[in-house]
């Protein structure tokens, strides 16, 4: 994609793949790719961010988030702190803003936070002068996985416009569903969705998807296969008869890839739960590219640590 030559990347918080341009996009999956070649080093750090102090706040559980912040962070030589649930005075009753308020006290340049509730991220921006990183609000967007996944085709398929991306599983609950639908949209993709009823939103086809009848269709000719896992933690009722019946018609299988290009690759955001949303056989196959979305989480976190804290300053 062409870049206008004044381009200049103005965000100070990273709250969705909504608020970012295309141009924007682009210019984060470049610094990104910049970026990996560092992880590769015998000696993986850089001092772009040397002073830098940033904070992960996070409420809900997370392996690849928080871990790849941390590294992004460190092999920038930026000092982190990590606060979960369970270690930080919201257990004694201390409120979401009054927490921020006394992270912001000890003048954090970043925090970045995971919450169950939506719109949390954005309600810190309104209370505290630090950069704000989403790292997965409730239902609503994941950009950083967003960001990694678009890396992640544009590697291998070496392009976005023009794909055809299946998204297969629990849509209504998953922030990373959405924020795919709306990174790979805007940036030319056709992003078509299918699940069991219970879990397709309505309205989904606003966001830029196009909502299936059947998981099939979804997945006929598509380049990009991607499974979601069922956000049993986000159902206050069961959705779905079993999970036994949810992998025999929605688990991604090599059956099912057999109407996919013969190319297309498989994806998922992790944590995966083998057997349901997808096969093992697919998951540990060739089409898979689930480990590489892991190597470029670390290198799509370092570009938005440092585009949002003014590295390109130093
Ligand atoms: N994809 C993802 O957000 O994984 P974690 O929950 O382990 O961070």
């Amino acid at each position: 994609m062409e870049m206008e030559t004044e381009y200049c990347f103005r965000h100070k918080h990273i709250l969705g793949l909504e608020n970012l341009s295309t141009d924007d996009i682009s210019f984060i999956l470049q610094t990104a790719e910049s970026f990996r070649e560092i992880s590769t080093r015998p000696i993986k750090k850089v001092p772009i961010l040397r002073g830098k102090t940033i904070i992960n706040l996070f409420f809900e559980p997370s392996t690849r988030t928080r871990l790849s912040f941390e590294i992004a962070a460190k092999r920038m030589s930026a000092d982190t702190f990590n606060i979960s649930a369970s270690t930080s005075s919201a257990t004694k009753g201390e409120t979401l803003v009054d927490t921020a308020l006394n992270l912001q006290a000890m003048n954090p340049d970043a925090i970045i936070i995971r919450h169950s509730h939506s719109g949390s991220p954005h309600l810190l921006t309104k209370h505290i002068n630090a950069s704000i990183i989403n790292a997965g609000d409730g239902f609503h967007e994941h950009p950083s996985q967003g960001l990694l996944d678009l890396m992640t085709v544009k590697q291998k398929k070496g392009k976005i416009e023009g794909l055809k991306i299946a998204i297969i599983g629990d849509i209504s609950h998953s922030r990373v569903a959405h924020s795919n639908i709306i990174g790979f949209s805007k940036m030319g993709a056709q992003v078509y969705v299918s699940g069991p009823a219970t879990l397709l939103p309505p309205g989904i086809e606003q966001l830029g998807a196009k909502a299936c009848r059947s998981i099939e269709e979804a997945v006929t000719d598509a380049d990009v296969v991607m499974a979601l896992r069922i956000q049993k933690e986000r159902q206050l009722d069961p959705l779905i008869p079993s999970l036994r019946e949810y992998a025999n018609f929605f688990g991604v299988t090599n059956k099912l890839l057999e109407k996919s290009k013969p190319d297309a690759i498989v994806m998922h955001p992790g944590p995966m739960n083998r057997g349901i949303e997808i096969d093992p056989a697919i998951a540990d196959g060739p089409r898979s590219v689930i480990l590489e979305q892991v190597t470029n989480g670390v290198a799509v976190r370092m570009a938005l640590l440092y585009l949002i804290l003014g590295g390109s300053e130093q």
